[in-house]
Order: C-alpha cells, then sequence, then structure tokens
C-alpha cells in the first residue's frame, strides 16, 4: 500500500490559525525578537519566514540583522536589551553565529522566559524532567506531525539518528515523554540499517542525502525526514531516498513540505506560550 504523505505545510497553516485566533484575544499582541549575524544566504531565508509568519499570527516581530564582525559584547548587550522590553515576549539568535562568536554565551543571555527556541540550559534541563515551559520547536512539529495522523509513539520504539542539540536529543524525550521506547543513532552507530530497520517511527536528522535507503525501513513504519540538504542540482532534500522509503512506509514527510513548515510554526506557538507567561505575571 503506499505510503501516506505527512502534510507539514496543511497542518502548520492550521496551526497558525489557532495561534492567531489565540493571541487575538490577549491584552497585548505577542512580540518576537528575531537576531541574524552575518549573511548566511539560508539563514536570512528562515528569519523571512519567521517574520511573515508573526504578521500572520497578528503579532509584533522585530529585526535584528547585524553585521558578522558585531562584537560579542555588542551581542550580549542586545539580548539584555531585549530581555528587559516589556513588548518582547520571544528572542531568538539564529544559529549558526559567525566565526568568534561565542554561541552559547549567547543563548546563555537569553532569559529563559523569552527562550522561544528553547536552547537555554534552564529550559533544556525542564525538559529533561518533562516540566518544559517551552518545547523545542523542530522536535515539538514532529510530534505535532505524528498526533494530527493519529500515530501514538506509546509502546513503539522510535528510532532517532542524529544526536544535535537542536533536533535528535531533544526529540528523543518528547518520544520518551510519550512512552516510546527510543534509540538515538549516530556517526559511531554500528550497523545503522539495522537499528533503523526496528524502528516503528524513525526520524533522520543527520543532513546527509541518501543516508536513508528503503532497505533500512521496516514495512508499515512511519519516516520523519527533518532534514534540509540541497542537491546535486540546488534542489532542497532531506536524508530520506523518498521514493524508496515511501514503497515500505506507511507515513512519511516530504522534503520540502514536511518538519520544516511545522518548525515555524511551533516558534509560533511558544511565542504565544511567552505572551501569556509574562501577561499573567
Ligand atoms: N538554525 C537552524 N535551526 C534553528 C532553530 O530552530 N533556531 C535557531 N535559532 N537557529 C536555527
Amino acid at each position: 500500500m503506499a505510503a501516506t504523505i505527512m502534510d507539514g505545510k496543511a497542518l502548520a497553516a492550521k496551526v497558525k490559525a489557532r495561534v492567531r485566533a489565540q493571541a487575538d484575544t490577549l491584552a497585548r499582541r505577542p512580540g518576537l525578537a528575531v537576531i541574524l549575524v552575518g549573511d548566511d544566504p539560508a539563514s536570512r531565508v528562515y528569519v523571512n519566514g519567521k517574520r511573515r509568519d508573526c504578521t500572520e499570527c497578528g503579532f509584533y516581530s522585530e529585526e535584528y540583522a547585524l553585521p558578522a564582525e558585531t562584537p560579542q559584547a555588542e551581542l550580549m548587550a542586545l539580548v539584555e536589551t531585549l530581555n528587559t522590553r516589556a513588548d518582547i515576549d520571544g528572542i531568538l539568535c539564529q544559529l549558526p553565529l559567525p566565526k568568534g562568536l561565542d554561541e552559547m554565551a549567547v543563548l546563555r543571555a537569553i532569559a529563559p522566559g523569552k527562550d522561544v527556541d528553547c536552547f537555554h540550559p534552564f529550559n533544556v534541563g525542564e525538559l529533561m524532567i518533562g516540566m518544559q515551559s517551552f518545547q523545542p520547536c523542530t522536535p515539538a512539529g514532529v510530534m505535532e506531525l505524528l498526533d494530527e495522523y493519529g500515530i501514538d509513539p506509546a509502546g513503539k520504539h522510535a528510532v532517532v539518528v542524529g544526536r544535535s542539540n537542536i533536533v535528535g536529543k531533544p526529540q528523543a524525550m518528547l518520544l520518551l515523554q510519550r512512552n516510546a521506547t527510543v534509540t538515538i543513532c549516530h556517526s559511531r552507530t554500528p550497523d545503522l540499517a539495522g537499528q533503523c530497520r526496528r524502528a516503528d517511527i524513525l526520524v533522520s536528522a543527520v543532513g546527509r542525502q541518501g543516508l536513508i535507503t528503503g532497505d533500512m525501513v521496516k514495512e508499515g513504519a512511519v519516516v520523519i525526514d527533518v532534514a534540509m540538504n540541497r542537491d546535486e542540482n540546488g534542489k532542497l532534500c532531506g536524508d530520506v531516498c523518498f521514493d524508496e522509503a515511501a514503497r515500505k512506509a506507511a507515513y512519511i514527510t516530504p522534503v520540502p513540505g514536511g518538519v520544516g513548515p511545522m518548525t515555524r510554526a511551533m516558534l509560533m506557538v511558544n511565542t504565544l506560550t511567552a505572551a501569556r507567561l509574562h501577561q499573567n505575571g
């Protein structure tokens, strides 16, 4: 049977409409500040998308586009100012930062209550114990997709390929919170194919085109492709060989149009959550 293609674009539109309706009931509209340092073209595309999302959701947004040579102290001072602003609920510093800037110092400087990326060590710690105010956007978007298609992770074997702080590790935590049995695979995992074949839910977040071939997918599995790579023609693609995997999977996400739009939608959810926290004192 052909796999069901999980439509992240449609679900993201639904989530954003829900956020907009809820934002409209608040006394003050949610505010998001986005910091972009340097001129990485991919980062610029992401930041533009975030600004459009804010407009769609009725949020106030500010963008700080700073040159790559910006001194660390200046970046820290900007974050400090944004921390104290009553009209700014969320602060996002687009990663990666140009060489020479200390990414972790910037992430630590963002007030945890405004950390809509959920990258601050305090929020990462809360995530570990299941007490989080915010969920990291990409993994939360994956969970939202699973829910939308009626896929309950409880009792399933989930295999997460990739152990980044942004996706792999928090993804494993969210799946664990929903009672999946979770295996995290990485570059030193022997027999990656064998591990993947045991997955009821396979999440790949590595960034290597062609990594997940059809023979690595169990019949009837759910295949989630988080990666955003460019192929030899400059076209967006994920880690998964889509056609081969779709012949085996029950559900599969496309790239583009799968997880990507959900990441952005979940940023709007987190900004709304932050605004509610701030407005309720
Ligand atoms: N760079 C790639 N993904 C992300 C993300 O989710 N948040 C931030 N701040 N930077 C990123």
